[in-house]
Protein backbone atom coordinates (compact mmCIF):
# COMPACT_ATOMS: atom_id res chain seq x y z
CA UNK A 1 0.00 0.00 0.00
CA UNK A 2 1.25 3.15 -0.80
CA UNK A 3 2.44 4.92 2.17
CA UNK A 4 -0.18 8.16 3.66
CA UNK A 5 0.28 11.57 2.31
CA UNK A 6 1.42 14.42 4.81
CA UNK A 7 2.05 17.65 5.25
CA UNK A 8 5.59 19.34 3.99
CA UNK A 9 5.97 21.23 7.26
CA UNK A 10 4.45 22.61 10.25
CA UNK A 11 3.58 25.45 9.79
CA UNK A 12 1.64 23.85 6.96
CA UNK A 13 0.00 22.04 8.47
CA UNK A 14 -1.33 24.64 11.15
CA UNK A 15 -2.19 26.91 8.76
CA UNK A 16 -4.66 24.86 6.64
CA UNK A 17 -6.05 23.91 10.27
CA UNK A 18 -6.28 27.21 10.70
CA UNK A 19 -7.77 27.92 6.83
CA UNK A 20 -10.27 25.59 8.25
CA UNK A 21 -11.42 27.00 11.46
CA UNK A 22 -11.19 30.40 10.10
CA UNK A 23 -14.35 30.97 7.92
CA UNK A 24 -17.69 32.84 7.32
CA UNK A 25 -18.34 31.62 11.12
CA UNK A 26 -15.54 34.22 12.17
CA UNK A 27 -16.50 37.30 10.37
CA UNK A 28 -20.24 37.34 10.78
CA UNK A 29 -21.48 34.68 13.53
CA UNK A 30 -18.69 35.89 15.96
CA UNK A 31 -19.22 39.76 16.29
CA UNK A 32 -23.04 39.08 16.20
CA UNK A 33 -22.96 35.86 19.37
CA UNK A 34 -20.32 38.73 20.60
CA UNK A 35 -23.16 41.29 20.70
CA UNK A 36 -25.96 39.73 21.48
CA UNK A 37 -25.00 37.98 24.65
CA UNK A 38 -23.60 41.15 26.41
CA UNK A 39 -21.07 42.48 24.37
CA UNK A 40 -17.85 42.44 26.61
CA UNK A 41 -19.15 39.75 28.82
CA UNK A 42 -19.25 37.39 26.51
CA UNK A 43 -15.63 37.28 26.19
CA UNK A 44 -15.60 35.50 29.66
CA UNK A 45 -17.77 32.65 28.46
CA UNK A 46 -16.30 32.54 24.66
CA UNK A 47 -12.72 31.96 26.49
CA UNK A 48 -13.77 29.49 29.24
CA UNK A 49 -15.32 27.75 26.40
CA UNK A 50 -12.56 27.95 25.04
CA UNK A 51 -10.39 26.45 26.99
CA UNK A 52 -12.11 23.75 28.34
CA UNK A 53 -14.18 22.64 25.37
CA UNK A 54 -12.07 23.93 21.77
CA UNK A 55 -8.48 22.97 23.12
CA UNK A 56 -9.44 19.50 24.89
CA UNK A 57 -11.38 18.47 21.80
CA UNK A 58 -9.07 19.43 19.58
CA UNK A 59 -6.43 17.57 21.24
CA UNK A 60 -8.34 14.45 21.06
CA UNK A 61 -9.22 15.16 17.77
CA UNK A 62 -5.67 15.54 16.34
CA UNK A 63 -4.62 12.83 18.34
CA UNK A 64 -7.62 10.40 16.68
CA UNK A 65 -6.62 11.55 13.61
CA UNK A 66 -2.77 11.07 14.04
CA UNK A 67 -3.52 7.98 15.83
CA UNK A 68 -5.24 6.11 13.84
CA UNK A 69 -3.88 7.84 10.63
CA UNK A 70 -7.54 7.70 8.86
CA UNK A 71 -10.36 10.30 7.84
CA UNK A 72 -13.51 9.58 10.08
CA UNK A 73 -14.66 6.01 9.19
CA UNK A 74 -11.46 4.61 9.33
CA UNK A 75 -10.73 5.86 12.95
CA UNK A 76 -14.41 5.00 14.21
CA UNK A 77 -13.79 1.76 12.32
CA UNK A 78 -10.50 1.19 14.13
CA UNK A 79 -12.29 2.23 17.80
CA UNK A 80 -14.71 -0.88 17.31
CA UNK A 81 -16.76 -2.49 14.17
CA UNK A 82 -19.74 -1.30 14.57
CA UNK A 83 -18.33 2.56 14.95
CA UNK A 84 -17.46 3.08 11.82
CA UNK A 85 -21.01 4.16 10.78
CA UNK A 86 -20.91 7.33 12.93
CA UNK A 87 -17.74 8.33 10.81
CA UNK A 88 -19.96 8.18 7.57
CA UNK A 89 -22.57 9.98 9.35
CA UNK A 90 -20.08 12.39 9.94
CA UNK A 91 -19.44 12.28 6.18
CA UNK A 92 -22.88 13.05 5.28
CA UNK A 93 -22.98 15.97 7.69
CA UNK A 94 -19.78 17.62 6.01
CA UNK A 95 -20.89 16.63 2.05
CA UNK A 96 -24.13 18.59 2.93
CA UNK A 97 -21.61 21.45 4.21
CA UNK A 98 -19.80 21.40 1.47
CA UNK A 99 -22.93 21.81 -0.64
CA UNK A 100 -24.66 24.92 0.69
CA UNK A 101 -21.37 26.73 2.35
CA UNK A 102 -20.31 27.24 -1.25
CA UNK A 103 -23.60 28.93 -2.11
CA UNK A 104 -22.30 32.17 0.40
CA UNK A 105 -19.33 31.95 -1.15
CA UNK A 106 -20.73 31.89 -4.19
CA UNK A 107 -22.47 35.43 -3.05
CA UNK A 108 -19.07 37.03 -1.70
CA UNK A 109 -17.25 36.48 -5.33
CA UNK A 110 -20.40 38.10 -6.85
CA UNK A 111 -20.47 40.88 -4.19
CA UNK A 112 -16.38 41.38 -4.63
CA UNK A 113 -17.62 42.67 -8.02
CA UNK A 114 -20.54 44.87 -7.23
CA UNK A 115 -18.00 46.38 -4.02
CA UNK A 116 -16.26 48.18 -7.44
CA UNK A 117 -19.24 50.20 -8.12
CA UNK A 118 -21.59 49.90 -5.12
CA UNK A 119 -23.74 47.73 -7.40
CA UNK A 120 -26.05 47.52 -4.89
CA UNK A 121 -27.42 50.81 -4.73
CA UNK A 122 -28.94 53.12 -2.29
CA UNK A 123 -31.54 50.21 -1.35
CA UNK A 124 -29.06 47.15 -0.57
CA UNK A 125 -31.63 45.49 0.59
CA UNK A 126 -34.01 45.56 -1.93
CA UNK A 127 -31.40 45.12 -4.24
CA UNK A 128 -30.13 41.56 -2.43
CA UNK A 129 -33.24 40.04 -1.53
CA UNK A 130 -34.77 41.05 -5.07
CA UNK A 131 -32.38 41.65 -8.13
CA UNK A 132 -29.77 39.75 -7.07
CA UNK A 133 -31.17 36.23 -5.17
CA UNK A 134 -34.35 36.77 -6.95
CA UNK A 135 -36.04 35.38 -4.19
CA UNK A 136 -39.64 33.37 -4.30
CA UNK A 137 -41.88 33.32 -1.62
CA UNK A 138 -41.48 29.73 -0.96
CA UNK A 139 -38.71 27.26 -0.49
CA UNK A 140 -41.07 25.10 -2.78
CA UNK A 141 -40.73 27.62 -5.42
CA UNK A 142 -37.62 27.55 -7.44
CA UNK A 143 -38.21 30.48 -9.68
CA UNK A 144 -35.04 29.29 -12.22
CA UNK A 145 -31.30 29.47 -12.05
CA UNK A 146 -29.87 32.89 -11.11
CA UNK A 147 -26.55 32.57 -13.17
CA UNK A 148 -24.56 35.10 -11.78
CA UNK A 149 -24.98 33.12 -8.66
CA UNK A 150 -24.11 29.58 -10.41
CA UNK A 151 -21.14 31.46 -12.31
CA UNK A 152 -19.59 32.07 -8.81
CA UNK A 153 -20.61 28.31 -7.35
CA UNK A 154 -18.41 26.97 -10.44
CA UNK A 155 -15.56 29.41 -9.77
CA UNK A 156 -15.26 28.28 -5.87
CA UNK A 157 -16.05 24.17 -6.67
CA UNK A 158 -13.14 24.62 -9.34
CA UNK A 159 -10.85 26.34 -6.67
CA UNK A 160 -11.62 23.42 -4.30
CA UNK A 161 -11.26 20.77 -6.97
CA UNK A 162 -7.75 21.88 -7.96
CA UNK A 163 -6.51 22.58 -4.40
CA UNK A 164 -7.75 18.18 -3.40
CA UNK A 165 -6.81 16.94 -6.99
CA UNK A 166 -3.22 18.75 -6.20
CA UNK A 167 -3.09 16.66 -3.36
CA UNK A 168 -2.02 17.11 0.49
CA UNK A 169 1.24 19.54 0.10
CA UNK A 170 0.94 20.15 -3.55
CA UNK A 171 -2.99 21.55 -3.44
CA UNK A 172 -4.16 22.13 0.15
CA UNK A 173 -0.99 23.05 2.21
CA UNK A 174 -0.13 25.51 -1.03
CA UNK A 175 -3.66 27.17 -0.82
CA UNK A 176 -3.61 27.75 2.67
CA UNK A 177 -0.17 28.67 2.73
CA UNK A 178 -1.30 31.94 0.38
CA UNK A 179 -5.10 32.34 1.64
CA UNK A 180 -4.19 32.61 5.47
CA UNK A 181 -1.57 35.08 5.65
CA UNK A 182 -3.02 37.58 3.11
CA UNK A 183 -6.69 37.12 4.53
CA UNK A 184 -4.83 38.52 7.70
CA UNK A 185 -2.80 40.82 6.12
CA UNK A 186 -6.26 42.54 4.30
CA UNK A 187 -7.96 41.87 7.70
CA UNK A 188 -5.15 44.40 9.45
CA UNK A 189 -5.15 46.44 6.80
CA UNK A 190 -9.02 46.90 7.10
CA UNK A 191 -8.69 47.69 10.34
CA UNK A 192 -6.34 50.34 10.14
CA UNK A 193 -8.57 52.25 7.56
CA UNK A 194 -11.83 51.65 9.50
CA UNK A 195 -11.18 52.39 13.29
CA UNK A 196 -10.01 55.79 12.36
CA UNK A 197 -13.85 56.83 10.86
CA UNK A 198 -15.78 58.82 12.65
CA UNK A 199 -17.90 56.95 15.02
CA UNK A 200 -15.58 54.10 15.13
CA UNK A 201 -15.23 54.06 18.82
CA UNK A 202 -18.74 54.02 20.12
CA UNK A 203 -19.17 51.02 18.01
CA UNK A 204 -16.16 49.14 19.47
CA UNK A 205 -17.21 50.69 22.82
CA UNK A 206 -20.65 48.67 22.33
CA UNK A 207 -18.83 45.47 21.33
CA UNK A 208 -16.83 45.56 24.39
CA UNK A 209 -18.65 47.00 27.25
CA UNK A 210 -19.32 44.42 29.17
CA UNK A 211 -22.89 43.47 30.38
CA UNK A 212 -22.20 41.08 33.50
CA UNK A 213 -25.69 40.67 34.05
CA UNK A 214 -25.87 38.49 30.99
CA UNK A 215 -23.29 36.29 32.89
CA UNK A 216 -25.76 34.61 34.79
CA UNK A 217 -28.09 33.41 31.52
CA UNK A 218 -27.27 29.82 30.95
CA UNK A 219 -28.07 30.23 27.03
CA UNK A 220 -25.20 32.64 27.11
CA UNK A 221 -22.99 29.80 28.18
CA UNK A 222 -24.44 27.77 25.65
CA UNK A 223 -24.54 30.34 23.06
CA UNK A 224 -20.44 30.21 23.59
CA UNK A 225 -19.97 26.67 23.47
CA UNK A 226 -22.04 26.34 20.04
CA UNK A 227 -19.95 28.59 18.84
CA UNK A 228 -16.93 27.26 19.86
CA UNK A 229 -17.74 23.78 18.27
CA UNK A 230 -18.35 25.49 14.90
CA UNK A 231 -15.89 28.25 14.22
CA UNK A 232 -13.38 25.28 15.13
CA UNK A 233 -14.54 22.60 12.69
CA UNK A 234 -14.84 20.09 15.09
CA UNK A 235 -16.81 16.79 15.78
CA UNK A 236 -17.80 16.34 12.02
CA UNK A 237 -14.61 14.60 10.47
CA UNK A 238 -12.60 17.78 9.50
CA UNK A 239 -9.71 17.78 11.79
CA UNK A 240 -9.27 14.01 12.15
CA UNK A 241 -8.76 13.77 8.27
CA UNK A 242 -6.01 16.71 8.40
CA UNK A 243 -4.50 15.45 11.81
CA UNK A 244 -4.10 12.09 9.84
CA UNK A 245 -1.26 13.82 7.67
CA UNK A 246 1.01 14.80 10.30
CA UNK A 247 3.82 13.23 10.48
CA UNK A 248 4.84 10.63 13.07
CA UNK A 249 6.49 12.84 15.34
CA UNK A 250 4.21 15.85 15.32
CA UNK A 251 3.53 18.08 18.81
CA UNK A 252 -0.24 17.55 19.16
CA UNK A 253 -0.63 19.44 21.76
CA UNK A 254 0.75 22.54 21.08
CA UNK A 255 -0.22 22.69 17.14
CA UNK A 256 -4.00 22.28 18.88
CA UNK A 257 -3.79 24.93 21.38
CA UNK A 258 -2.35 27.07 18.41
CA UNK A 259 -5.13 26.57 15.93
CA UNK A 260 -7.75 27.40 18.65
CA UNK A 261 -5.57 31.11 19.58
CA UNK A 262 -5.10 32.03 16.09
CA UNK A 263 -8.97 31.25 15.16
CA UNK A 264 -10.22 32.81 18.41
CA UNK A 265 -7.86 35.69 17.72
CA UNK A 266 -8.74 36.07 14.35
CA UNK A 267 -12.45 36.36 15.74
CA UNK A 268 -11.57 39.26 17.94
CA UNK A 269 -10.04 40.60 14.69
CA UNK A 270 -12.94 40.57 12.57
CA UNK A 271 -15.02 41.97 15.31
CA UNK A 272 -13.54 45.04 15.78
CA UNK A 273 -13.39 45.41 12.28
CA UNK A 274 -17.35 44.65 11.68
CA UNK A 275 -18.30 47.15 14.77
CA UNK A 276 -15.93 49.83 13.68
CA UNK A 277 -18.28 49.90 10.35
CA UNK A 278 -21.21 49.47 12.59
CA UNK A 279 -20.38 52.66 14.47
CA UNK A 280 -19.10 55.15 11.38
CA UNK A 281 -22.70 54.34 10.08
CA UNK A 282 -24.82 54.87 13.09
CA UNK A 283 -22.87 58.54 13.56
CA UNK A 284 -23.27 58.73 9.50
CA UNK A 285 -26.99 57.63 9.61
CA UNK A 286 -27.73 59.21 12.95
CA UNK A 287 -29.04 56.01 14.68
CA UNK A 288 -28.21 53.98 17.76
CA UNK A 289 -25.33 51.22 16.68
CA UNK A 290 -28.06 48.71 18.74
CA UNK A 291 -30.08 49.51 15.30
CA UNK A 292 -27.68 48.92 12.39
CA UNK A 293 -26.28 45.79 14.02
CA UNK A 294 -27.86 42.47 12.50
CA UNK A 295 -26.80 38.76 11.83
CA UNK A 296 -26.16 35.90 9.27
CA UNK A 297 -26.66 36.94 6.13
CA UNK A 298 -27.97 40.46 6.70
CA UNK A 299 -25.13 41.71 8.02
CA UNK A 300 -22.99 40.43 5.49
CA UNK A 301 -25.12 41.25 2.26
CA UNK A 302 -27.37 44.23 3.78
CA UNK A 303 -25.84 45.96 6.24
CA UNK A 304 -22.71 46.07 5.53
CA UNK A 305 -23.07 47.00 1.69
CA UNK A 306 -25.58 49.61 3.74
CA UNK A 307 -22.41 51.44 5.97
CA UNK A 308 -19.88 51.34 2.44
CA UNK A 309 -22.24 53.40 0.96
CA UNK A 310 -21.92 56.04 3.84
CA UNK A 311 -17.77 55.70 3.91
CA UNK A 312 -15.58 58.35 2.58
CA UNK A 313 -13.15 54.83 0.93
CA UNK A 314 -16.36 52.70 -0.31
CA UNK A 315 -14.67 50.73 -3.07
CA UNK A 316 -10.86 49.83 -1.14
CA UNK A 317 -13.41 48.65 2.11
CA UNK A 318 -16.06 47.19 0.29
CA UNK A 319 -13.81 45.02 -2.26
CA UNK A 320 -11.17 44.04 0.79
CA UNK A 321 -14.19 42.76 2.70
CA UNK A 322 -15.74 40.66 0.52
CA UNK A 323 -12.66 39.81 -0.68
CA UNK A 324 -11.50 38.40 3.05
CA UNK A 325 -14.94 36.82 3.22
CA UNK A 326 -13.85 34.61 -0.31
CA UNK A 327 -10.73 33.63 1.10
CA UNK A 328 -12.21 32.76 4.55
CA UNK A 329 -14.87 30.97 3.03
CA UNK A 330 -12.95 29.01 0.28
CA UNK A 331 -9.82 27.74 2.63
CA UNK A 332 -12.80 26.37 5.16
CA UNK A 333 -14.80 24.69 1.85
CA UNK A 334 -11.70 23.23 0.62
CA UNK A 335 -11.35 21.11 4.04
CA UNK A 336 -15.02 20.10 4.50
CA UNK A 337 -14.32 18.55 0.52
CA UNK A 338 -11.31 16.69 1.73
CA UNK A 339 -13.02 15.03 5.08
CA UNK A 340 -15.54 13.79 2.61
CA UNK A 341 -12.60 12.63 -0.38
CA UNK A 342 -10.36 11.19 2.31
CA UNK A 343 -12.80 9.10 3.48
CA UNK A 344 -13.23 7.69 -0.19
CA UNK A 345 -10.19 7.20 -0.65
CA UNK A 346 -9.51 5.63 2.46
CA UNK A 347 -12.10 2.97 2.04
CA UNK A 348 -12.66 2.06 -1.69
CA UNK A 349 -8.84 2.52 -2.48
CA UNK A 350 -9.84 5.03 -5.33
CA UNK A 351 -7.03 7.33 -6.74
CA UNK A 352 -6.97 11.09 -5.46
CA UNK A 353 -8.16 12.24 -8.61
CA UNK A 354 -10.99 10.17 -9.69
CA UNK A 355 -12.44 11.18 -5.94
CA UNK A 356 -11.77 14.86 -6.09
CA UNK A 357 -13.61 14.84 -9.38
CA UNK A 358 -16.39 12.87 -8.33
CA UNK A 359 -17.48 14.39 -4.85
CA UNK A 360 -17.10 18.20 -6.65
CA UNK A 361 -18.92 17.04 -9.35
CA UNK A 362 -21.71 15.59 -7.24
CA UNK A 363 -21.49 18.39 -5.56
CA UNK A 364 -21.89 20.92 -7.55
CA UNK A 365 -25.10 19.55 -9.47
CA UNK A 366 -26.59 19.89 -5.87
CA UNK A 367 -25.35 23.14 -5.62
CA UNK A 368 -27.70 24.17 -8.29
CA UNK A 369 -30.62 24.01 -6.18
CA UNK A 370 -29.37 26.70 -3.64
CA UNK A 371 -28.74 29.14 -7.07
CA UNK A 372 -32.16 29.44 -7.51
CA UNK A 373 -34.53 32.10 -6.46
CA UNK A 374 -35.67 29.52 -3.61
CA UNK A 375 -32.15 29.04 -2.85
CA UNK A 376 -32.19 31.15 0.48
CA UNK A 377 -35.12 29.51 1.54
CA UNK A 378 -33.67 26.00 1.53
CA UNK A 379 -30.11 27.10 2.85
CA UNK A 380 -31.94 28.51 6.23
CA UNK A 381 -33.62 25.20 6.52
CA UNK A 382 -30.32 22.97 6.12
CA UNK A 383 -28.49 25.21 7.81
CA UNK A 384 -30.75 25.29 10.85
CA UNK A 385 -31.02 21.68 11.10
CA UNK A 386 -27.33 21.19 10.67
CA UNK A 387 -26.77 23.45 13.31
CA UNK A 388 -28.39 22.82 15.60
CA UNK A 389 -29.01 19.62 15.47
CA UNK A 390 -26.75 17.06 13.00
CA UNK A 391 -23.03 18.79 14.35
CA UNK A 392 -23.97 18.85 18.30
CA UNK A 393 -25.75 15.28 17.85
CA UNK A 394 -22.39 13.27 16.53
CA UNK A 395 -20.23 15.64 18.14
CA UNK A 396 -21.97 14.75 21.12
CA UNK A 397 -21.80 10.87 19.64
CA UNK A 398 -18.01 11.55 19.39
CA UNK A 399 -17.16 13.09 22.81
CA UNK A 400 -19.37 10.41 24.22
CA UNK A 401 -18.07 7.20 22.56
CA UNK A 402 -14.50 8.35 23.24
CA UNK A 403 -14.79 9.90 26.66
CA UNK A 404 -17.16 7.49 28.35
CA UNK A 405 -16.96 3.89 26.24
CA UNK A 406 -13.46 3.78 24.55
CA UNK A 407 -11.87 5.61 27.38
CA UNK A 408 -9.39 8.82 27.12
CA UNK A 409 -5.66 6.74 28.31
CA UNK A 410 -5.07 5.48 24.62
CA UNK A 411 -5.04 9.17 23.12
CA UNK A 412 -3.79 10.75 26.35
CA UNK A 413 -0.53 8.60 26.53
CA UNK A 414 -0.08 8.54 22.57
CA UNK A 415 -0.40 12.95 22.17
CA UNK A 416 1.85 13.25 25.06
CA UNK A 417 4.52 11.40 24.36
CA UNK A 418 5.61 13.47 21.20
CA UNK A 419 4.32 16.76 22.87
CA UNK A 420 6.04 20.17 24.84
CA UNK A 421 3.27 20.07 26.89
CA UNK A 422 1.63 16.75 28.89
CA UNK A 423 -2.49 16.36 29.61
CA UNK A 424 -3.20 15.28 32.36
CA UNK A 425 -6.55 14.91 34.26
CA UNK A 426 -7.67 18.20 33.72
CA UNK A 427 -7.84 17.05 30.22
CA UNK A 428 -10.04 14.94 30.69
CA UNK A 429 -11.88 15.85 32.96
CA UNK A 430 -12.88 18.85 30.41
CA UNK A 431 -13.96 16.10 27.96
CA UNK A 432 -15.70 13.78 30.22
CA UNK A 433 -18.13 16.42 32.38
CA UNK A 434 -17.73 19.93 30.93
CA UNK A 435 -17.60 19.27 27.43
CA UNK A 436 -20.59 16.29 27.42
CA UNK A 437 -22.08 18.52 29.57
CA UNK A 438 -22.81 21.30 27.69
CA UNK A 439 -23.19 19.69 24.40
CA UNK A 440 -25.92 17.35 26.06
CA UNK A 441 -27.87 20.23 27.22
CA UNK A 442 -27.41 22.21 24.08
CA UNK A 443 -28.65 19.39 22.29
CA UNK A 444 -31.84 18.38 24.16
CA UNK A 445 -32.79 22.57 24.32
CA UNK A 446 -32.36 22.02 20.61
CA UNK A 447 -34.47 18.99 20.29
CA UNK A 448 -37.12 20.12 22.70
CA UNK A 449 -37.56 23.50 20.36
CA UNK A 450 -37.63 22.04 17.37
CA UNK A 451 -40.22 19.85 18.24
CA UNK A 452 -42.07 22.20 19.73
N1 LIG B 1 -15.23 26.86 11.04
C1 LIG B 1 -15.90 27.50 9.96
C2 LIG B 1 -16.36 28.88 10.31
O1 LIG B 1 -16.16 29.37 11.38
C3 LIG B 1 -17.12 26.82 9.55
C4 LIG B 1 -17.00 25.52 8.97
C5 LIG B 1 -18.10 24.81 8.87
C6 LIG B 1 -15.83 25.04 8.49
C7 LIG B 1 -18.07 23.63 8.31
C8 LIG B 1 -15.78 23.84 7.93
C9 LIG B 1 -16.91 23.13 7.86
O2 LIG B 1 -16.96 29.48 9.46
NA1 LIG C 1 -11.48 29.21 6.19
Amino acid sequence: MAQREQWGSRTGFVLAAVGSAIGLGNIWRFPYMAYENGGGAFLIPYIFALLTAGIPFMILEFGMGHKYRGSAPKVFRRLGSGREFLGWMQVVVALVISIYYVAVIGWTINYTGFALNQAWGSDPKAFFFGDYLGLTGSPFELGGIRWSILGACTLAWGVTWLAITSGVRKGIERACKILIPTLFLLVLVLIARVVTLPGAMTGLDFLFRPDFSKLTDFTVWADAYGQIFFSLSIGFSIMLAYSSYLPKDADINNNAAMTVFINCGFSLLAGVMIFSVLGNMAHATGQAVSDVAGAGVGLAFITIPAAINTMPAPVFVGTLFFLCLTMAGVSSHISIVEAVSSSFIDKFGISRKRTATLVCGFGFLATVIFTTGGGLLILDIVDHFINNLCILGLALAEILLMSWIVGLEDIQKHVNASSDFSVGNAWKLCLKLVTVGVLGYSFVMNVVTDLG
